[in-house]
């Protein structure tokens, strides 16, 4: 795992930014593994800047993204279809018809599940993935307690990320109970990933992973056991005594 410090989050976007950009380049016809949530949305920013100022061309690129809330239709407004398409999506030149998410709104979940999964494993693997982190260490959403070997499933949403994610809800209790999401064997089937995470709130997420221990009870410390990922944090999320006394 490699660490990499920038001074501010507008660094870190600008860094992520320049990772995607110089894949889609090398390799036009790229898979993208995307994430929602506040860390990328400056990252999405500069793809939209970029793509505008006539640079990269992302008329072949298919995207996965991680999860969908259990409930919303694609077309409510905090969907991670809408984020989606909101931030990205209806900016730049990406056809819809090669940009997957899971649909929450689907009849029989299970199934979706298992069709998410065929997506993944026929579309996929990503070239890179992108990735947050949340405070208990979840990524995408899978839970503290998520088993390694997990595919698409759907979890219960703890009440501390329910908590976290209010603020962009009219109320707690609107914030969706359930989500859909990538399990942590297919976030580990991607090729390269790039976990982002910024601000004082991520400093002691960020300073777990760093320790290096693997504990299903810490689900990002499942990156460990994947040969090609690159943290990029800012300053205020990276605990510098904490990191630097680890060595690993
Ligand atoms: P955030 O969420 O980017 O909104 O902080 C990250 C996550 O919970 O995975």
């Amino acid at each position: 795992m490699k660490i990499i410090v920038k001074d501010n989050y507008k660094g870190l976007s600008r860094f992520a930014a320049e990772c995607i950009q110089k894949q889609v380049q090398y390799n036009p016809g790229s898979v993208l593994g995307l994430a929602t949530g506040s860390t990328p949305l400056g990252l999405y920013e500069r793809l939209v800047q970029d793509y505008k100022v006539g640079g990269t061309d992302y008329s072949k690129v298919s995207t996965i993204n991680l999860d969908e809330y259990v409930g919303l239709s694609k077309t409510h407004p905090q969907s991670y279809h809408m984020f989606m398409k909101e931030n990205l999506f209806s900016l730049v030149n990406i056809a819809s018809r090669n940009t997957y998410i899971p649909d929450g709104k689907a009849k029989h979940l299970e199934e979706e599940c298992k069709r998410y999964d065929r997506i993944i494993n026929t579309i996929g693997p990503p070239d890179l993935l992108i990735l947050g982190i949340g405070e208990n260490g979840h990524i995408g959403f899978n839970e503290p307690g998520s088993s390694f070997e997990g595919q698409t499933h759907i979890v219960e949403l703890k009440e501390s990320t329910r908590r976290a994610n209010a603020r962009l809800f009219s109320s707690i209790e609107e914030v969706p109970k359930q989500a859909i999401t990538m399990g942590i064997k297919s976030i580990l089937y991607s090729k390269k990933i790039l976990l982002l995470a910024s601000g004082e709130k991520k400093k002691e997420a960020i300073g777990q992973l760093l320790t290096g221990k693997i504990d299903e009870q810490f689900p990002a410390s499942a990156l460990h056991l994947h040969p090609n990922v690159t943290v990029v944090v800012d300053e205020l999320a990276y605990n510098r005594q904490i990191s630097e006394a680890i060595t690993y």
